[in-house]
């Protein structure tokens, strides 16, 4: 069974899919982590980020392997570079562009085995629109903010919840506003919002949801 996570950057999507995949036994998909990939190896290699058949071409080199669970870079596990501050200042150029999304859809595609949690902005709308249960996660901007500066501060000393508040509705309005692969809740996705739930109600939450999906399904696995 597919079961997608959709959802605004800070909404607690990664923690919770990984912990669903993890209760469920099941693989994990982070495709926020393609995207980032894909950024880093242009900035290593210098590939014009304007470029968009140069970068589709790297989002489809066999150098750039990806695995539920595990990206590597140039024959390596990239670590906190795939997080880095000149990533997430350039990921925009590489997520907008159609050319690397329809190599990073198919890709994604070709590893969906029979059970599957994969996370990211348009996983229930145009990577697996016939997906078993679709969830939209999210959360108010200010929860969001609250639970990212905790990261930002590591890398930035001194930055305020109010730049962070700034920064994610920035994101937000990228992420939205994306011609192609844009965040949207699919007309069939259960929302759950996060506010008042901890990361374990979260994922109660979850199990409980692709429990009734299976009952629902018939299936009972
Ligand atoms: O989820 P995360 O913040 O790691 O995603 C990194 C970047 O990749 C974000 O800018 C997001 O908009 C983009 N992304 C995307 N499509 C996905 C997953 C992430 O465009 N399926």
């Amino acid at each position: 069974m597919i079961v997608t996570l959709d959802g605004p950057a800070s909404s607690g999507k990664s923690l919770a899919a990984r912990r669903l995949a993890d209760r469920l036994g099941w693989p994990h998909l982070n495709t926020g982590a393609m995207y980032r990939a894909v950024t880093l190896a242009a900035l290593e290699r210098g590939v014009d980020l304007t470029d968009g058949a140069a970068l589709a071409a790297l989002a489809a080199a066999p150098e750039l392997e990806f695995t539920p669970g595990s990206v590597r870079v140039f024959g390596r596990d990239p670590g906190p570079a795939l997080r880095s501050r000149a990533v997430d200042e350039s990921i925009k150029l590489v997520a907008d562009c159609p050319a690397v999304r329809a190599v990073l859809v198919a890709r994604q595609q070709a590893m969906a085995g029979e059970d599957l949690v994969t996370e990211g902005r348009d996983q229930g709308t145009i990577v697996f629109p016939a997906a078993a249960l679709k969830i939209y996660l999210t959360a108010s901007l200010a929860t969001r903010a609250r639970r990212r500066l905790g990261d930002v501060l590591r890398d930035r000393p001194g930055a305020t919840l109010d730049e962070v508040m700034d920064d994610l509705a920035r994101r937000d309005a990228d992420d939205q506003g994306r011609a192609i692969g844009a965040l949207r809740i699919a007309a069939d996705a259960v929302q759950l919002h996060t506010d008042d739930l901890t990361p374990e109600e979260v994922t109660d939450r979850l199990v409980a949801l692709v429990e009734a999906a299976r009952a629902a399904a018939g299936g009972g696995r």
